[in-house]
């Protein structure tokens, strides 16, 4: 194992009427005027902005309201949260969505407080916010796990950039498996999906023996794959809902990486695509997965091999190391087929003419990968998937 310092900072409310039985409390600890954060209106229409609008008067709070997140969220929406934040003298943020809202507000949260611009000051000073407006999440829609981190993905659409940013953890973190019900399948699936990813990601790094971090990995992809299966079978399984909630933050609450350098080679990939296209996050991770892992196989042999196994069930008899891991190739392809996400760009609209290879270019080329892509390699990923 490599060496690693483990704490958690994050509060988690898990289950029925979660936000009822304990935002009383947590609202209590924070001062009087409150950032309310959302996206596109999803929590008017299914009864959840009522809810906690209702617990935050009874509170007595003076709320502001910062609206519009949208999917990606861009570095303008962030900087126009940090200005109403500062211009309300917000004492607490309460985000109230999928990781896109939750993400804008771990920047928003660190960028109120900073005297300079958050962008530059990380990516060129390479420094790292130390001081943060405190917030809490409420997670309507599930899968990246985000509401457990500190690091925020946000697109720069000045830059041609979708990278990134590191800002506050959440103080809480509230899980209702019941705010969840409105969401769109798609969105499940893709969410879902995103997880798995997570957890491959994170599996796929180094070192690659085998430890305890990746046993209790094989579990969680195990569970997400069933709960996928199970969700589409009966979308109101709120028993397979709670499960990939759940799978969603044990993939990004640390656990998993505890001893480990991830891969994520992936995601940075995606992230890119994203950048260039705006695309649907889960949806370029499933059509990217299974080419950029016919890429790696060599390197890769053993660690797929095991997922075969361990993650897929496919019975090792009578096959070796390298027929186990393209078992796992295949089976993972199979699965996005039957789940109903894209198995090419032109399926998610993507336009042939996309410049692909500025997003080659431009991608983050990640140390835990087991295989170090070349820009080249990368652009023949990409063309693949066309
Ligand atoms: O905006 P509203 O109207 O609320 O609608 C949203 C949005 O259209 C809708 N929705 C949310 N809860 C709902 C609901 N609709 C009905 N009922 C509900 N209960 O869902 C749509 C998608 O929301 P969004 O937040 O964009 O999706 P997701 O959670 O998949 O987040 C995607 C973003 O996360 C980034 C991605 O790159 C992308 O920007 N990621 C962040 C990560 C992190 N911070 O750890 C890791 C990931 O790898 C990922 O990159
Ligand atoms: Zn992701």
């Amino acid at each position: 194992m490599e060496s690693f310092t483990y704490s958690y900072p994050v509060m988690v409310y898990f289950g029925e009427k979660a936000a009822v039985k304990n935002l009383p409390a947590e609202l209590a600890k924070t001062g009087e005027n409150v950032l309310l954060a959302y996206g596109g209106g999803s929590i008017k229409k299914n009864g959840v902005y009522d809810e906690l609008m209702g617990i935050l008067k009874a509170a007595g709070k003076k709320v502001t309201e910062f609206t519009g997140i949208m999917s990606n969220p861009t570095y303008e929406k962030v900087q126009e949260g940090a200005r109403l934040a500062k211009e309300n003298g917000i004492d607490f943020i309460l985000a109230v969505g999928g990781c896109s809202v939750i993400d804008c507000c771990k920047v928003v949260s660190a960028q109120a407080k900073l005297d300079k611009d958050i962008w530059d000051f990380e990516y060129t000073e390479h420094g790292a916010p130390a001081e943060f407006i405190p917030m809490g999440a409420v997670v309507t829609a599930f899968g990246t796990g985000a509401e457990m981190n500190n690091g925020a993905v946000i697109t720069n659409e000045e830059k041609k950039s979708k990278s990134p940013l590191w800002g506050a953890f959440y103080d809480f973190a509230i899980l209702d498996p019941a705010y969840t019900m409105t969401m769109p399948m798609q969105q499940v699936i893709s969410g879902a999906f995103d997880s798995l990813s997570h957890s491959m990601e994170t599996y796929m790094g180094s070192p690659r023996e085998v430890n305890l971090s990746d046993e209790i990995n094989e579990a969680t992809q195990r569970n997400i794959i069933r709960n996928i299966r199970n969700t589409l079978k009966n979308p109101e399984d709120i028993q397979a809902r709670s499960e990939l909630i759940w799978a969603a933050a044990m993939a990004e609450n640390g656990i998993l990486k505890i001893g480990k350098v991830t891969d994520f080679q992936c995601h940075m990939l995606e992230h890119q695509l994203g950048a260039y296209t705006d695309c649907n996050h889960g949806q370029g991770l499933a059509v990217l997965h299974p080419v950029l892992y016919r890429h790696m196989l060599p390197e890769a042999v053993h660690q797929f091999a095991r997922l075969a196994v361990e993650a897929w069930e496919i019975s090792s008899d009578g096959k070796n190391e390298e027929e186990l891991a393209k078992a796992f190739i295949d089976a993972l392809s199979a699965f996005i087929r039957e789940i109903g996400l894209p198995t090419s760009f032109a399926q998610m609209n993507i336009p042939e003419d996309t410049d692909f290879k500025a997003i080659a270019d431009t991608t983050i080329l990640t140390g835990g990968c087991a295989k170090k892509f070349s820009r080249e390699e990368l652009l023949e990923v990409l063309l693949e998937c066309r």
